[in-house]
């Protein structure tokens, strides 16, 4: 049943957003699970779809899941009914991709789906693949499928990524942890899920070093354990409403938000005169200054400015006083939002992979369609500050990331509305 949302613009965000577990830590480290038979126990998991889709997945593989409340799972992995990942999976959720390393290391086979692009971009995997081929598994593509073979298990060795990957590093850490001898990724992806995340696996008895870096070691050991965990907070999901509170001239308190996740972020927004101030209970953000100065972004791996909150960025640049230009280094089609926001009266122009944005006085609210995640929230920020009423269509894309966003901002005094079209 598709949704849509209504939002009467014109709110002040004034409040308290509780900052949900961070997605893109809670994907990996439930995969971790296949790594070990013993128990591990997850703690402030997010209640998102794309959590649901790939707790799908791993029960088809055939871990057992126990749900302990809304936002705690045990999970263990005694044996495996198939090593395969199916298309029908791994199309709703391309981090899907992260069982190949573990199922590759633990059971020395996997059959994992190619995921396909994405609204955002190609979004290749090549990298995932050359790292465990250069490991020792024998991998070929049939039919759409990647198959990984390793009977005689995984060998370390140093493995230099041309391009910094996420989940190419989170995959390949899994495939190192259970490998004979030692491994070094290079260039190897920093951003604070992937430090947690080296964290998890530490505390389930790996030996890596240099998590949070760009060159991190592990040595292999033979055995994982379980372990208990807690998710992370949701650094883009703060970052999200840090701008939701700016554009409507609020004050939000983002609570359990780690300023030293978004650093470069939250200093980008101190010039364009939004004040973010870190508390011991999280981030107080409010706009210091009576107008948003242009400050020019380029996204970049961490710590730069995060891709994911490139879209939410667009719109505070929108309302401007000047014209600030947006460089998306990271995928190639990640401008969907800018055609919606230009319906809304925004002024923006692309070049290339740059977005000329010129501020305007104000947006006007109109029917609008979501294409990706990040795409559909920017929409809803740009509700709020916009004359009259908007309608965000294909909602399904909201609510891959953002847990209760109608409740926090509601209660925050937004006026969001769901209905079913
Ligand atoms: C992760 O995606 C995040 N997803 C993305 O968040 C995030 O935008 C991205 O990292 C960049 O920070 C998860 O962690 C689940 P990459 P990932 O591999 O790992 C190219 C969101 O909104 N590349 O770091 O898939 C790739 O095409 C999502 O929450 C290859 O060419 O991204 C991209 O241009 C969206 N070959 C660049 O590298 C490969 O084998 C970075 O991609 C791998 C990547």
């Amino acid at each position: 049943m598709l949704q849509s949302m209504r939002i009467v613009g014109g709110c002040q965000l004034k409040g308290e957003i509780e900052i949900s577990g961070a997605k893109n830590l809670a994907l990996p480290a439930l995969v971790a699970s296949l790594l070990t038979e013993e128990k591990i126990t997850y703690k402030n998991v997010p209640n998102l779809t794309d959590i649901k889709s790939l707790l799908d997945l791993l029960e088809y593989i055939g871990l057992t899941i126990n749900q302990i409340d809304q936002h705690t799972f045990e999970l263990s992995t005694k044996g495996v009914k198939s090593t395969e990942a199916p298309y029908d999976f791994v199309r709703k959720m391309r981090a899907s991709i992260l069982v190949l390393g573990p199922l590759a290391a633990r059971f020395k086979e996997a059959t994992v789906s190619l995921p396909g692009g994405c609204a955002i971009g190609v979004r290749g995997v090549d990298l995932h693949i050359r790292a465990l081929e250069m490991m020792g598994a024998e991998v070929s593509i049939e039919n759409g499928y990647i198959k990984a073979r390793a009977q005689n298990g995984l060998t370390g060795c140093d493995i230099t990524f041309p391009t910094t990957t996420v989940t190419g590093t989170e995959n390949i850490l899994m495939a190192a942890v259970l490998a004979k001898g030692t491994t070094r990724l290079i260039n190897a992806a920093m951003e604070p899920e992937v430090e947690a995340f080296c964290e998890l696996l530490n505390n389930m008895g790996a030996k890596i070093t240099g998590a949070g870096t760009s060159i991190i070691t592990i040595e292999g050991v033979n055995k994982l354990h379980g372990t208990e965990f807690e998710i992370i907070p949701d650094r883009i999901e703060a970052g999200t409403y840090a701008i939701a509170a700016a554009v409507t001239n609020g004050e939000v308190l983002l609570k359990n938000c780690r300023y030293e996740h978004l650093t470069s972020f939250f200093e980008t927004l101190s010039s364009a005169g939004v004040m973010c101030e870190e508390k011991n209970d999280g981030v107080l953000v409010y706009q210091k200054d009576s107008e948003i100065h242009p400050v020019d972004i380029q996204t970049a791996p961490y710590p730069g400015f995060p891709t994911d909150l490139q879209a939410q960025y667009t719109v505070l640049m929108a309302l401007c006083n000047g014209t600030a230009s947006i460089t998306e280094n990271i995928f190639e089609n990640r401008f969907m939002h800018i055609s919606e926001l230009q319906r809304m009266g925004a002024n923006i122009s692309i070049h290339g992979k740059t977005a000329m944005v010129t501020g305007v006085e104000k947006l006007t609210g109109a029917q609008v369609m979501a294409t990706d995640l990040r795409a559909s929230v920017s929409l809803v920020i740009a509700g709020l500050i916009a004359d009259g009423e908007t309608i965000v269509n294909r909602l399904y894309h909201l609510d891959r990331g953002y847990e209760n966003i109608e409740e926090k901002l509601n209660n925050c005094g937004a006026n969001l509305e769901r209905f079913a079209v």
